[in-house]
């Protein structure tokens, strides 16, 4: 029964992207049926409990307004696939682990089987949407499976990369700098393209609908990332330049960011860059690049996460050093492990990296995060050591010899310092690893203080 929608909507994968994408087509448009599907039958039933699998900013009222209305959540895809007439493919691509490409190339498998079951399920004519990262040329992939049999169904492949942030997502979704359309530049392209554009064209102005061929819109994607990333380790490669001449790297930043053609932005200098994307679609980036037989430029790319690497132990080698170059039996609390502020999100977190390093130097670690306490838990599964996790940065600090600031945290720019300054062991250090806290002031209270990109201000 079609009755009372216009049109209906699957999206496979109920993942970071997925649940919100979709939650934000289903807010604005109530005359569209939306269904998300997904293979993990537990993180179905979060998104259809009160406690969603994800933590959003904006997240839980607009899935609780839409839920049962016109967005639902279900397991079962192949009823889904039957009813849709467009499906967005949001399955994970991650780093592939093994065989050829290991440690580089995306790991496709979830990509192909998502293409094989639509094959095998549908039964009438099909739009689908890649919203998944995937390498250049995917999309040809996906058409070669699916035009494999000659069951009288039709699809079209489109590319309708995603490129929201986490921790910001509802605003980016609300009102995206861009939505990006690749298709087939053929007559049944076109009209897949138009209807896709359709869809945002109910909250997106149509000036910031862009279309493009189909694999100028698979690599968008990843140069996308790549830039936003290089940014990133290019202000990171000059905060060490900064922390071996006395310059701040700040007002280096802001003198440089002033330049509207350089502008201010992603110029925060940084214990190195997290989350689930920059480090695997560059890698994807960078193996793309070795196919073709690019190797100067994938070397250039590839820079881009040695930076990365080389920062995260810069400042792990900065606490030791600072801290008489002996961690072992000493409490240290870790401000923040996700990967940004305003998500538990904690994938490619540099807080994973630097716990493991300081647990290996048997330092005693105390974790607080307002959000990712079980992530981190997870993630440091396995590994001996001393780690205790709390919720209260108070409790973390008490009896601590340093804190190490992980996440830029609002919380942890607005706590009492005087009051953890007391708590501490003494001498007390603090890394700020993301440049938050008022350094002159913290000094003043009788921290060792240690920024990134900046002079440390020590009373030893
Ligand atoms: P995720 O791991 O959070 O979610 C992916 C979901 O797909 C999982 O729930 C998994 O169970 C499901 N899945 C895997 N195979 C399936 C199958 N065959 N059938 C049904 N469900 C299946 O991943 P994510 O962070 O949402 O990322 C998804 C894609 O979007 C990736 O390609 C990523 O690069 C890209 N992306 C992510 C972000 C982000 O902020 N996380 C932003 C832009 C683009
Ligand atoms: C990033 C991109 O910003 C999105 O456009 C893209 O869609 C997404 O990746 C993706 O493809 O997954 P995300 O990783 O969620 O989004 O978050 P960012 O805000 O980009 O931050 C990434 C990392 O860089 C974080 O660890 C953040 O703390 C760090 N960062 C960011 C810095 O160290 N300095 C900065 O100036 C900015």
């Amino acid at each position: 029964m079609k009755s009372c929608f216009t049109q209906y909507i699957l999206c496979i994968g109920a993942g970071y992207v997925g649940g919100p994408t979709m939650a934000m087509i289903a807010h604005k448009c109530p005359q569209y049926r939306v269904t998300i599907v997904d293979i993990n039958p537990e993180r179905i039933a979060q998104w259809n409990s009160d406690r969603l699998p994800i933590y959003e900013p904006g997240l839980d009222e607009i899935v609780k307004a839409a839920r049962g209305r016109n967005l639902f959540f279900s397991t079962d895809i192949e009823k889904g696939i039957q009813e849709s007439d467009i499906i967005f493919v949001s399955v994970n691509t991650p780093t592939k682990t093994f065989g050829v490409g290991a440690g580089m190339a995306a790991d496709l498998q979830y990509w192909e089987k998502t293409a094989r079951q639509i094959l095998e399920s549908a039964t009438s004519d099909k739009i689908i949407v890649e919203k998944s990262t995937l390498p250049v040329r995917t999309a040809r992939a996906m058409e070669r499976i699916l035009f494999s049999t000659h069951n009288g169904v039709r699809f079209e492949v489109l590319s309708n990369p995603e490129f929201l942030a986490e921790g910001t997502a509802i605003q980016d979704l609300e009102r995206p700098d861009r939505v990006l359309i690749g298709s087939r530049q053929t007559e049944s392209g076109l009209k897949a393209r138009s209807a896709l554009a359709e869809i945002y064209a109910n909250w997106v102005p149509q000036e910031r609908i862009l279309t493009t061929d189909i694999w100028s819109s698979e690599l968008s994607k990843l140069v996308a990332n790549a830039f936003l990333a290089q940014r990133i380790s290019s202000i990171n490669a000059i905060a060490a330049l900064c922390e071996k001449t006395e310059a701040d790297v700040s007002q280096v930043a802001k003198a440089v960011g002033m330049d509207p053609r350089i502008g201010p932005k992603f110029l925060n200098a940084s214990v190195g860059f997290g989350g689930s994307c920059f480090k695997k679609d560059i890698l994807n980036l960078v193996y793309i690049c070795r196919y073709y037989g690019l190797n100067e430029v994938a070397k250039y790319w590839e820079s881009v996460i040695e930076i990365n690497e080389y920062q995260k132990s810069h400042f792990l080698i900065t606490m030791l050093n600072a801290m008489f170059n002996t961690l072992a039996g000493k409490r240290i609390a870790l401000f923040g492990f996700a990967f940004k502020a305003d998500t538990g999100d904690t994938r490619e977190s540099p807080a994973i990296y630097i716990a493991a390093r300081l647990i290996e130097e048997q330092a005693d670690l105390v974790i607080t995060d307002p959000k990712a306490l079980a992530n981190a838990k997870a993630d440091l599964k396995g590994i001996e050591g001393k780690v205790q996790f709390v919720e209260d940065p108070y409790e973390a600090a008490t009896g601590s010899h340093a804190i190490a600031i992980m996440t830029e945290w609002r919380q942890f720019r607005e706590l009492d310092y005087e009051r953890i300054y007391r708590s501490m062991a003494k001498p007390a250090f603090i890394f700020d690893g993301r440049n938050i806290v008022d350094h002159s002031k913290l000094y003043r209270l009788g921290f060792n203080v240690y920024p990134i990109g900046k002079p440390a201000l020590t009373h030893l």
